[in-house]
């Protein structure tokens, strides 16, 4: 039996709950009633909000737990309440266009998550009303654009509410210091503009407010007297009475609520535009009087989209931006999932991966952690062709927490961009994720320069040193941490967080993370040994790029040590062992009795060609389908662990099935499909990355639950209760590996430091199809034909040796290759 919702329908015609709507690049919901809220993003750099299919969600500046705007209520029952909050009353109907908050049955319903957008469409009694959602590019606001039309053959006199509840700024303390919050909220209203300006009188200098460009026949900011005694979002006692009560708030819990008379002859459409804006104002310009606000800078913003018209240039404007975007790689082949994943929502859910790390999500509070190191590393694999001027920026701030012996912090806070000293270091991949993620940077830009940036350490002013010491230090701290094997030493963790080998945590509540000695001499970990050889050699290449000829040679040396310590010990027979636990133990290994293999260094060692004139990854490949592979996709280990290892940690926490105990943890499955075609096998490459590929799943939405326009964190593995549920949507590692394999290593387009190089590595099936690739300031027209001539690759009419586009400085060039 699945789990369902009571609402879902059990019909196998029912398993969808909407459809790609690929002309329009969205994907269109067709009931209130998902298994889950469906969720999207508004906002690109600095304001974001998060919004479901019933308009519930939150919004924040930069960062999500310091600067959150519009409360959320964790672990809610229902959960998904609150959010961006529209009734329409005609008469005694109350209904809201997003089915919440009213919860009135609709006569029509539709929600369409589109790039940085999201609109209802929705009628009740012959009114149709439509909302739309998104942050206007460069400007720190959310607009909400409500378009109310008649279709009935008599006037309608219906009054509009609208309603926000304000967070008081730190997430973490509005969810829990009730003592002091119930007394600190502090608002203004002027004409239609509700200001909200708790603690602005004293160490804040910046507010939020929330308008409509219309003249409001009420408003309230009391959420008491707006809900009335025991009353919830659905049925607000001044909506209910068509009557706000114009109240402005004094500490409790202030919101911002307007009520607009609307009257519609038969036919008639009005529109009205409300703004949810967040401003800053330098500490000498805060008051425009004793108690008063300076609200010169709001105003400006407010007028900036106050009218239809406005409100619609930016919508098109944010159309233009996302198509732009999308036009930088470009696929069509007959098959309409995989152009529909890498033409849209691939690398949609990469740009959302960069803004928000791991941060905020519906499964991820938003005040828990900051950017991850290892996880913004990973994202700009993926997210460097759509804006490079942007992920020089990231990596430069990423490079700036690590410290001097090369060893980084974990995570750092997007408001302050300092290393988060709660969880510290000591997870012992990290440094290498940072070479991955330059190396990356300069194969798509060519710009070495960014090597040169002065960059500190741990922040500290006058440690600046040339990123490319930052890199040699990263490299370094492998060579310098290892073990009795000459295999890294794990540290805390490495990928896999919950691989614990020095923790030994006896105690509920100790974070498996931070808990015990950072350190241990012992326990080593053969995944980072893949990343090691990997990277290293990429490390490597851009020395010899910028002319340091001696000290390539001198990292291949190292990376032949580490490779040849891989094959020596680092081999089980048929499949590569996961670490050497601090006993000097094996895990992973078939002489184990749980836990025999694990996917990651299938996946990393192959990719990194370690064992390849042994055949090793043909076999660990071979070994995934044997022991891994399910419907869905592989899992992260097998068999799962079924009692608690001390000696292993977090990993043996998790019952059978679930997450890193045997979910396939989507992250690792493009490690696999791209290690796939570093052996020459397109068939495993492409069977591995339609399995757990979203669209691919869309049939089967009543079992996975989660959104099918982009991929979750894990799908529950066979041992699990729910097999096949997936949860932690959006935010994964998964969406850059995912365009790093399809795009390159399927696809077969790929950046390398000397230029544009074609190499595919597709199925006969897949047929021949062509990429459009905008590419160091050319664009490239790619044909891959499947003649079976095997005629290679053929640039403007000529044959060229090998895979690389040479680069005579055109502006365009016409490529075919042919298979
Ligand atoms: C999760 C991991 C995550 C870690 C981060 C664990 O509980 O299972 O996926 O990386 O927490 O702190
Ligand atoms: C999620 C974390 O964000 C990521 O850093 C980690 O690699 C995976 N979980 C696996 O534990």
């Amino acid at each position: 039996m699945t789990r369902t919702n009571i609402t879902i329908r059990k019909d196998p015609k029912f398993m969808k709950f909407g459809f790609f709507d690929d002309a329009a690049k969205e994907y269109c919901i067709t009931t209130p009633f998902t298994p889950l809220p469906w969720i999207n993003y508004l906002g690109n750099d600095g304001f974001y909000g998060l919004i479901s299919n019933t308009a519930g969600g939150y919004c924040f500046y930069r960062d999500a737990k310091l600067r959150r705007i519009a409360r959320y209520r964790y672990n809610d029952v229902p959960g998904d309440i609150g959010g961006r909050l529209y009734y329409i009353k005609d008469q005694d109907t109350v209904w809201s266009p997003a089915y919440r908050p009213a919860e009135t049955e609709l006569d029509s319903y539709e929600c369409r998550h589109g790039m940085g957008y999201t609109t209802f469409n929705s009628s009740k009694n012959d009114v149709n009303a439509k909302l739309t959602f998104f942050v206007p590019l460069g400007s720190a606001c959310e607009l909400h654009k409500l378009e109310i039309v008649n279709n009935s053959s008599s006037a309608k006199e219906l009054t509009v509410f609208s309603g926000i509840e304000w967070c008081l700024w730190n997430a973490v303390d509005d969810s829990q210091n009730y003592q002091r919050n119930l007394s600190i909220g502090e608002l203004e209203v002027v004409g239609s503009t509700i200001y909200h300006k708790t603690e602005y009188r004293e160490r804040r200098n910046h507010y939020a407010f929330f308008t409509v460009n219309a003249e409001v026949d009420g408003f309230d900011t009391d959420r008491d007297v707006f809900l009335g005694a025991r009353r919830s979002w659905n049925n607000p006692v001044s909506v209910e009475n068509g009557k706000s009560g114009n109240t402005v708030a004094s500490g409790w819990y202030p919101i911002a609520s307007h009520s607009i008379k609307v009257k519609l002859a038969p036919g008639e459409k009005k529109t009205y535009v409300f703004q949810l804006g967040y401003i800053e104002v330098p500490r000498e310009e805060k008051w425009e009087s004793k108690g008063v606000i300076n609200k010169k800078p709001a105003i400006e913003l407010i007028n900036k989209y106050n009218t239809t018209e406005a409100c619609e240039a930016a919508f098109d404007e944010l159309k233009k931006y996302w198509n732009e975007l999308l036009s930088i790689y470009h696929v069509e082949s007959k098959d309409d999932k995989v152009n529909r994943m890498v033409n849209i929502w691939h690398q949609y859910q990469v740009m959302v991966t960069f803004n928000m790390s791991r941060s905020a999500s519906y499964w991820e509070t938003g005040i828990g952690r900051g950017m991850g190191f290892r996880d913004s590393c990973q994202d700009l694999l993926g997210f460097m062709h759509l804006i490079p001027e942007r992920a020089r920026d990231r990596i430069i701030d990423i490079a700036s927490i690590q410290f001097e012996n090369g060893s980084t912090y974990h995570q750092y806070q997007p408001l302050t961009k300092r290393g988060n000293a709660d969880i510290g270091g000591g997870f012992n991949d990290d440094p290498l994720w940072l070479v991955a993620c330059t190396a990356a940077y300069i194969r798509e830009t060519g710009d070495t320069t960014i090597l040169d940036h002065p960059t500190p350490f741990n922040n500290v002013e006058g440690s600046e040193k040339p990123l490319m010491e930052h890199l040699r230090r990263s490299i370094n701290f492998t060579i310098n941490n290892k073990g009795p094997h000459g295999l890294p030493l794990i540290g805390r963790a490495d990928w896999n967080d919950c691989l614990n080998l020095n923790c030994f945590s006896e105690e509920p509540g100790e974070s498996f993370q931070t808990f015990g000695p950072s350190e241990g001499p012992v326990a080593e970990s053969v995944f980072i040994a893949g990343m090691f050889v990997k990277y290293g050699k990429e490390y490597a290449d851009i020395c010899d790029y910028v002319g340091l000829a001696d000290e390539a040679k001198t990292i291949r040396a190292e990376v032949d040590k580490v490779k040849a310590a891989t094959e020596e010990f680092g081999w089980d027979g048929e499949w590569f062992l996961r670490a050497y636990d601090a006993y000097g133990n094996k895990v992973g290994s078939n002489e184990c009795e749980e836990g025999k293999i694990f996917i990651e260094p299938q996946g990393f060692c192959t990719m990194a060609g370690i064992g390849q004139e042994k055949g090793y990854g043909a076999k660990a490949l071979d070994s995934i389908y044997k022991h891994l592979m399910n419907d869905y996709g592989i899992e992260i280990l097998a068999p799962c662990y079924t009692t608690y290892h001390v000696e292993l940690g977090e990993i043996s926490s998790y019952p059978p099935g679930y997450k890193e105990n045997g979910a396939i943890f989507t992250h690792n499955n493009p490690w696999c499909s791209v290690a796939a075609t570093v052996i020459g096998d397109a068939e495993k490459a492409f069977d591995i990355y339609k399995r757990s590929c979203p669209a691919f799943l869309e049939d089967v939405s009543e079992i996975h639950r989660t959104e099918p326009y982009v991929y979750s964190q894990m799908i529950a593995g066979r041992a699990a209760v729910h097999y096949g549920e997936a949860k932690n949507s959006f935010l994964t590692g998964t969406a850059a590996w995912v365009v790093v394999d399809i795009t390159q290593a399927i696809l077969g387009v790929q950046p390398t430091l000397k230029g544009l190089s074609i190499k595919p590595c597709v199925t006969k099936d897949f047929g021949s199809y062509k990429v459009t690739r905008k590419f160091r300031g050319a664009t490239y027209n790619i044909s891959v034909i499947q003649d079976g001539s095997g005629k290679g690759l053929v640039v403007d009419g000529n044959a060229v040796e090998g895979n690389l586009i040479p680069d005579t400085g055109k502006k365009e060039y016409s490529v075919e290759f042919y298979i």
